[in-house]
């Protein structure tokens, strides 16, 4: 098997992976591998923008609080300490870099988002702002000699052993190599795709996660998904994120008859947390016999809705809908995984030499639901200090000999993939939903359970060895929100509506045997 060394991996090239090879590439040879290309990732579609409290009105303490109330009791404090505080050096640095953030004149221009108390979320072009994070830091990358970039290149297992990591099995171009790390750094983001009704690209199939936990990682909170409450929802339409801004411009949501609710399931209204409001849509949706409830802007001025969001204005008209005269019919979809592969402040993971960072791992500083926009920041702050903590990594690269080759074939085939896949995806939308109960998570392990021997073998394309981790990554959920029985931040569970005895995490790793063990702490 062909073997490539280096001294830092980094697997994923979206904030956090591209923030962390940016720390590490004055340390030694950095290679970022990518499974498409380099600016395919979930940041590339970041609308709403990146909380920082650098506005006058703001102030960290502040910042920090919201987090900590969004996050429903169980944020780990130290890291929205770390958030917060460190949060506008690292968007200073990216505008030093020629990120271009909206301004009025010359002052950086903060719009409001849901459960933040203060008007202090950056944005860029409008509703561009993922985009523009992305373009700067991938051209920073770009004038980095030392590192090498690696496009359609997907990593599909850790070389672990003995509590290890080493690196990873990289497939290219239908052939598996092996690529022998000093540090190696997880940056896969999250895993939408694992529902049917998602904001994210397709790239996101929690593929770090499933990898981290083959190879013995520790994952934590893997019930906390975030579902977003607005979420275009028209025939032939594509998942299109219609961002919370919007409500923080002054956008209404109303039920199929034109009324607005809001206010009748909680005092924030349209500003309340998403789970909130995504479960208030669910409601109105039931009550009201509908598919969808709308999103309404038409009060606002039409020039003002153009130009603060012409992304989602364009991509609308698209469809036949005019924003600034059409309601817009929406629903919710699977956004963000609060959960991921359990690190501390610095990215370390439970495994020596393996780092995770940005939507693939979990600080706890989201709790059970992460505060708007808050993501974004998550990359740069805890990107960089993977990277630097991994450019502290001894040299213990051990003598490759010992080191196991990834079978490179024949590969297994998953028979009717697309069929298995568009199922698994129906169950984890319909039974691990925005609201779940017993009955509903008895009937997804089971119905998960015959999808199960997929995730027993070995495969040799792309789209298979996704299908294969977001089944892994599914089961662990559904077990996550099974055992959760009662309802805090984003884990909903009708049978068990209370938060009492809910102040735990849970985490998760596989035994030799391939069980899944959970461990509550
Ligand atoms: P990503 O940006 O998703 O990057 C992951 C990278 O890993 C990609 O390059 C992918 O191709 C690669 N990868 C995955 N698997 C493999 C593999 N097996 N091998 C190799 N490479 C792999 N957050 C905010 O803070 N503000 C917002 O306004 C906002 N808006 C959003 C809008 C949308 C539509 C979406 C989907 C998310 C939004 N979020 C927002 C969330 C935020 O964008 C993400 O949480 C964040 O960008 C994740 O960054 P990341 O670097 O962890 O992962
Ligand atoms: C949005 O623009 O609504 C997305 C913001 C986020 O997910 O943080």
């Amino acid at each position: 098997m062909e073997t490539e060394r280096t001294d830092f991996l980094i697997i994923g090239s979206g904030v956090a992976g591209l923030r962390a090879a940016i720390e590490l590439a004055p340390h030694g040879r950095v290679l970022v591998a990518t499974k498409d290309v380099l600016r395919e990732s979930s940041t590339e579609y970041a609308q709403g923008g990146v909380a920082v409290a650098l506005s006058d009105e703001d102030e960290v303490g502040i910042h920090y609080e919201d987090t900590i109330k969004a996050g429903d009791g169980l944020c780990r404090e130290e890291a929205v300490r770390v958030l917060v505080e460190e949060g506008p050096e690292r968007i200073l640095e990216l505008i030093g870099w020629g990120a271009e953030f909206d301004r009025t004149g010359t002052k950086l221009d903060f719009t409001l988002e849901a459960a933040h108390s203060r008007r202090r979320v950056l944005h860029a072009h409008g509703d561009s702002t993922g985009r523009e994070i992305e373009r700067v830091l991938v051209n920073k990358v770009t004038t980095m000699k030392g590192v090498k970039r690696l496009p359609f290149s997907m990593s599909i297992d850790l070389i672990a052993e003995d509590g290890t990591c080493y690196g990873a099995y990289i497939l290219r171009e239908g052939r598996v190599c092996r690529v022998v790390a000093r540090a190696t750094v997880l940056a896969t983001g999250g895993g939408g795709q694992i529902f049917s009704r998602t904001t994210n690209p397709e790239v996101a199939t929690s593929d770090g996660m499933a990898m981290a936990l083959r190879a013995g990682a520790v994952l934590e909170d893997m019930e906390f998904v975030q579902f977003h409450p607005t979420v275009l929802f028209a025939p032939g339409a594509p998942q299109f994120l219609l961002s919370e801004a919007m409500r923080g411009e002054g956008a209404v949501i109303r039920n199929i008859y034109g009324e607005p609710f809001m206010k009748h399931y909680h005092p924030d209204g349209e500003l309340a947390p998403r789970d909130v409001v995504s479960r208030a849509i669910v409601s109105e949706m039931v009550r009201t016999g509908s598919g969808h409830v709308y999103l309404d802007l038409t009060h606002l001025e039409s020039r003002f809705v153009k130009e603060r969001f012409p992304r989602i204005y364009r991509t609308c008209l698209q469809f036949d809908i005019d924003i600034t005269r059409d309601r817009i019919p929406v629903t919710p979809a699977a956004h963000y995984t609060m959960g991921g592969v359990r690190t501390d402040c610095d990215g370390r993971t439970s495994l020596r030499g393996l780092y995770a960072a940005g939507e693939v791992a979990c600080t706890g500083v989201h709790g059970a639901n992460r505060l708007a926009s808050n993501s974004l920041l998550e990359g740069l702050v805890f990107g960089a200090r993977a990277g630097m903590a991994a450019a502290e990594t001894p040299l213990t690269m051990r003598e490759l000999q010992g080191l196991a080759s990834h079978p490179s074939g024949p590969w297994a085939t998953i028979e009717d993939r697309e069929e298995k896949r568009t199922r698994l995806r129906r169950v984890m939308w319909e039974r691990v939903g925005i609201i779940r109960c017993a009955e509903s998570l008895e009937r997804a392990k089971k119905e998960l359970s015959s999808l199960a021997g997929i995730t027993e073998e070995r495969y040799g394309t792309r789209q298979e060895l996704e299908l294969k981790n977001m089944i892994q990554t599914a089961i662990v959920m559904t077990e996550a929100a099974f055992l959760r029985r009662c309802s805090i931040g984003a884990h909903y569970r009708s049978d068990h509506p209370r938060k009492e005895g809910c102040l735990h995490h849970i985490q998760w790793r596989m035994d030799e045997e391939g069980r899944l063990v959970p461990n509550r702490a």
